[in-house]
């Protein structure tokens, strides 16, 4: 019987994922946990426990409480709010991970989901269709994080055995639940701004290409890596995955296809640096040949998608 725990639930991603989990394996079989003391309104519905992973005690007792067979941990600091709090990003980001990878070694949770990002590689990666294998060379608190981790999941499964599975993201846009303080955030609060009737001051320049991917897509990718067969999952660092890429300018010139007055102008920060550091586009091949990887979404139909899902109150 699959018992499922979802670590950082309320999220981003957590949100979304929690929602579709609960669709596919039943209610009672998945446990959303946040640090924080209530479930979002979309999380009501179903179980909700208060868990903050950096307490391994609570973490074992909840798995105990539920026979919980698989997790997916999602706590993090993302990569902008990481730069303001290196120490306390890099404890998160990895004591979180030795928890539950530790729990896997223990035989006490039979799979683990752990994801990692395109903040993996650096200034040196070659920044076009970016490709599985090549110089990592990252230069932010976040990245070092997620190549740390990457590393430590491939060697818990060489060594130890454990069933861990690994997505590198790309920026994920969504409007489930707001996103939590990372470089390509951008690209949701523009729908935000668009759909208020607001102009929008962009915190990067125009021309600054990402890779990107609507959120069902990067539900169905996780859940697909998942279930299939572990013999497919040939890679345990992190997959590669591609959705699109864009740049602000491109992703203004489609809104303004549906919001004619809508305004934008540049005024780039300090995650101008982190994105110039990141691929502009990425190549995902080992994700489609082992376990038959394929998005659904371009940028035309995640743009009608967000400027009909996104409700500007959440925000203003
Ligand atoms: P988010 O910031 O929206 O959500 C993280 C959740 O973790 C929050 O609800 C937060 O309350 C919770 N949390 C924080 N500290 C915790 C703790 N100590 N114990 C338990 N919960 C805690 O992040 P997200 O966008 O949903 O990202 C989830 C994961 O996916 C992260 O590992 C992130 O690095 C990765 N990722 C996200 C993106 C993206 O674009 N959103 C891209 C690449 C990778
Ligand atoms: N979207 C994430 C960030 O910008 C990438 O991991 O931090």
């Amino acid at each position: 019987m699959k018992k499922i725990l979802i670590v950082g639930a309320s999220g981003q991603i957590g949100t979304e994922l929690v929602l579709e989990l609960r669709r596919r394996f039943g209610e009672e079989n998945v446990i959303a946990s946040d640090v924080k003391d209530e479930p979002s309104d979309l999380l009501r519905n179903g179980i909700y426990e208060k868990l903050d992973i950096l307490d391994n005690e609570a973490y074992l007792s909840l798995l105990e409480k539920y026979k919980v067979t698989e997790v997916y941990l999602l706590a993090a600091l993302l990569s902008a709010t990481a730069e303001k709090h290196p120490d306390f990003a890099w404890k998160l980001n990895m004591e979180g991970l030795f928890n539950v990878l530790n729990s896997a070694k223990e035989g006490k949770i039979q799979k683990v989901f752990w994801p990692s990002s395109i903040a993996v590689f650096g200034p040196n990666t070659p920044r076009e269709n970016t490709p599985q294998y090549c110089v990592m060379d990252p230069s932010t608190v976040y990245g070092l994080s997620k190549l740390a981790g990457e590393r430590w999941c491939e060697y818990y499964f060489k060594k130890h055995g454990v069933d861990v599975r690994s997505i590198r993201y790309p920026g994920l846009i969504s409007y489930g639940s707001l996103p939590g303080g990372g470089t390509t955030d951008y690209a949701v609060d523009i729908f935000y701004h668009a759909k208020a009737g607001k102009d929008y001051t962009c915190f990067l320049k125009k021309d600054t290409e990402l890779p990107m991917m609507f959120m069902s897509d990067a539900i169905k990718a996780t859940i697909d890596l998942m279930e299939v067969p572990k013999e497919k999952v040939i890679i345990r660092s992190s997959y590669n995955i591609a959705g699109m890429s864009f740049t602000p300018e491109k992703i203004y010139a489609q809104i303004i296809k549906s919001v004619p007055n809508f305004k934008i102008s540049y005024s780039p920060d300090f995650r101008q640096e982190i994105a110039d550091s990141w691929p502009k586009s990425i190549d995902d091949s080992e994700a489609r040949n082992h376990w038959g990887w394929s998005p659904e979404h371009d940028l035309k139909s995640l743009t009608n998608n967000m400027l009909e899902g996104v409700d500007p109150s959440k925000l203003f």
